[in-house]
């Protein structure tokens, strides 16, 4: 097993961003464990099935063969990464997140791609539940405001209370469901980036990675 670094939080907080800029440059492998819940949520989409039919979706979740290869996604050897980013696949990907059989399916999906190597890897319940062992922990958050500006900047097309009360809908369902839900591992350090830079976010946990995985040294 390789060093793992997990980054968890709620929508908007910059996990994303900051998990693939620390990947970089600590040549890590960057995982994003959200794209597996939204290729199974466009999976159901395409085939038809209800977002909340437990036994159809388990089954896409157990069949799907999902590649991520830098920033692509694959479903069965197609490239959907494009198809991923709206609004309608991102409250699917939260409903079929409920779902237990879909949580194990896709749990064992992300071990199995960390298999051996230094990733870092981001979702909700990466600390918690998918590496409960991993090295560093890091809980991101960020004022609701704020994400909702994010998320905002992302799709300025769609009005922004539109986009308010979708992010908070999401929020509330990952916070909330029975299986995983979304909170702080108790060993997870807390960082809020609300007015930071991700350039600060990602210093501030360089400094973490520094002091706790190489005693000073750095990594490369
Ligand atoms: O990070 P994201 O917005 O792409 O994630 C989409 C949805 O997937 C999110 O609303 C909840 C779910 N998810 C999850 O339940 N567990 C994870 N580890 C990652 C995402």
């Amino acid at each position: 097993m390789g060093l793992i670094i997990a980054i968890d939080g709620p929508a908007g907080a910059g996990k994303s961003t900051i998990a693939r800029r620390l990947a970089k440059r600590l040549g890590f492998t960057y995982i994003d464990s959200g794209a597996m819940y939204r290729v199974v949520a466009l999976w159901a989409r395409r085939q038809n099935t209800d977002f909340d039919d437990l036994h159809r979706v388990g089954q896409l979740a157990e069949a799907a063969s999902i590649d991520l290869i830098d920033d692509r996604v694959l479903l069965n050897a197609e490239d959907v990464s494009d198809a991923l980013r709206t609004p309608e696949i991102a409250q699917g990907a939260s409903r079929v997140a409920a779902n237990p059989q879909v949580r194990r399916a896709l749990v064992a999906k992300q071990r199995a791609i960390a298999e051996g190597r230094n990733v870092i890897m981001e979702g909700r319940d990466i600390g918690t539940v998918v590496f409960p062992e991993a090295q560093l922990k890091i809980y991101l958050d960020a004022r609701a405001e704020e994400r909702v500006r994010r998320r905002s900047a992302d799709h300025p097309e769609a009005p922004v209370a539109h986009v308010a009360a979708e992010l908070a809908d999401r929020d509330h369902r990952d916070q909330t469901r029975q299986e995983s839900p979304l909170t702080q591992a108790p060993d997870a350090v807390y960082l809020d980036s609300t007015g930071l830079s991700p350039e600060a976010v990602e210093d501030a946990i360089l400094k973490i990675v520094r002091a706790r995985l190489t005693n000073g040294k750095e990594f490369q």
